[in-house]
């Protein structure tokens, strides 16, 4: 009897303060109309807490969308590239703050690709018989990393979390192919120069962040159709099996060409860059829950899905959608507001780092 992983909990954790274009174009010299013609974004969120709290918020939502308690699960997996601390990692506090006594838990580093990297193995996992019921969530605060004085990439990111719940089943569902890899020969072109390369005793406030806009443009479309391609030659799908496609969420130029390559029409191409940014491993999941929510996922669908990020990390999967579309107990939890506006968390970042810029004199 062949073992599927089949997705039965979905929930998100957007934070509640909210940065539009034209408050990111009082400190610096950018455009709302330059930013949504180039990206398609409109606005994203700032979080005022860690990234572990985002976690915990959107994990909790999937166990409730699955109707599970938080002991029934056996593995959590925390995609991640802002981890609150290097020690211990994101999904032990996850963990600790779900108040499960017996997962095993791990955070994955695959950038913007994680929560693919995740689904792909924790699906390994299920389907050896390792774990049965695991947790995937894919979590980011990328602005407390942003350099605010650099235009090209500040604009472009944002925080929140989402999360999955796989469990074995019998029922052909969940990811049923899935290629991914990574193209590290432009391992530079994506960078955040920190961790144990930095030297601790030089640090002057400024996290030299390496982004070579168009050089991963590139890269990323080459790698998404390879990927794409790999996913429907192993199972024999063609375009016109697809219900729908749930992308990643970095530029919406680069949602249209993925959508006209795997011919999905846009009221079938799931879209909210425009309301988030790109919120790296967390738009996999965020996509996935609205889609549900907004019933464009229906039982039974097939959806293609393609990612990329830092390594260059990249991969595609084809996933089949179970019977339900509802959540078994609300799934609505959300972080309140402490009251601090987005410029309020933002502003004192960019003078930091402007400082320290103006400091070192290399601007
Ligand atoms: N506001 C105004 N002008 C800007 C801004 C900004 N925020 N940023 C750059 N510009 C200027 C540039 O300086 C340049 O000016 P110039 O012509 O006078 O030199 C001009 O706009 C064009 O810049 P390009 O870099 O050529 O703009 P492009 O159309 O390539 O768009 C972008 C840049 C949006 C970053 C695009 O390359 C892209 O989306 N790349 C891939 C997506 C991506 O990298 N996503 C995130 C990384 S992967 C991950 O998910 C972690």
């Amino acid at each position: 009897m062949k073992i599927y992983a089949e997705i039965t909990g979905w929930g998100k954790c957007l934070p509640p303060a909210v940065m539009i274009n034209d408050d990111l174009a009082t400190f610096l010299e950018t455009s709302d109309e330059w930013i949504r013609t180039r990206t398609g974004i409109e606005e994203r969120r700032v979080s005022e807490v860690g990234t572990s709290k985002l976690a915990t918020v959107a994990a909790r939502n999937a166990l409730a969308a699955a109707g599970l308690e938080a002991e029934d699960i056996d593995l959590i997996i925390v995609g991640t590239c802002t981890p609150d601390e290097i020690i211990p990692n994101v999904a032990s506090a996850v963990q600790r703050d779900l108040g499960n006594k017996t997962a095993a838990a791990f955070d994955l580093n695959a950038a913007c690709s994680s929560f693919l990297y995740g689904m792909h193995y924790a699906t390994q996992a299920i389907r050896t018989g390792a774990h049965k019921k695991v947790l995937i969530i894919g979590a980011e605060r990328l602005t407390r990393i942003l350099d605010w004085t650099k235009r090209e990439s500040a604009v472009l990111f944002g925080d929140g979390a989402g999360a999955m719940v796989l469990e074995a089943s019998e029922n052909e569902t969940g990811l049923l192919a899935s290629h991914v890899t990574c193209d590290a020969d432009a391992r530079d072109v994506l960078a955040l120069e920190f961790g144990m390369s930095f030297d601790r005793f030089g640090f002057d406030g400024i996290m030299p962040f390496n982004f070579v806009g168009q050089e991963i443009f590139k890269r990323a479309v080459k790698g998404m159709n390879t990927a794409v391609e790999k996913v429907f030659e192993e199972t024999g799908l063609t375009t016109d099996d697809i219900d729908s496609l749930i992308p990643h969420q970095a530029n919406k130029r680069l949602i249209d060409y993925l959508a006209k390559m795997c011919k999905v029409p846009e009221e079938k191409t799931v879209i909210n860059i425009q309301k988030y940014g790109n919120t790296s491993s967390a738009t996999l999941p965020i996509a996935f829950c609205e889609a549900v929510e907004q019933g464009i996922v229906k039982p039974g669908d097939t959806i293609v899905s393609a990612v990329f990020g830092g390594g260059l990390t990249c991969g595609a999967g084809i996933i089949k959608w179970g019977q339900r579309v509802t959540p078994i107990r609300d799934n609505n939890e959300q972080l309140p507001s402490q009251g601090k506006s987005a410029l309020d968390l933002i502003l004192p970042l960019h003078e930091g780092t402007k400082a320290a810029w103006e400091k070192r004199g290399d601007e």
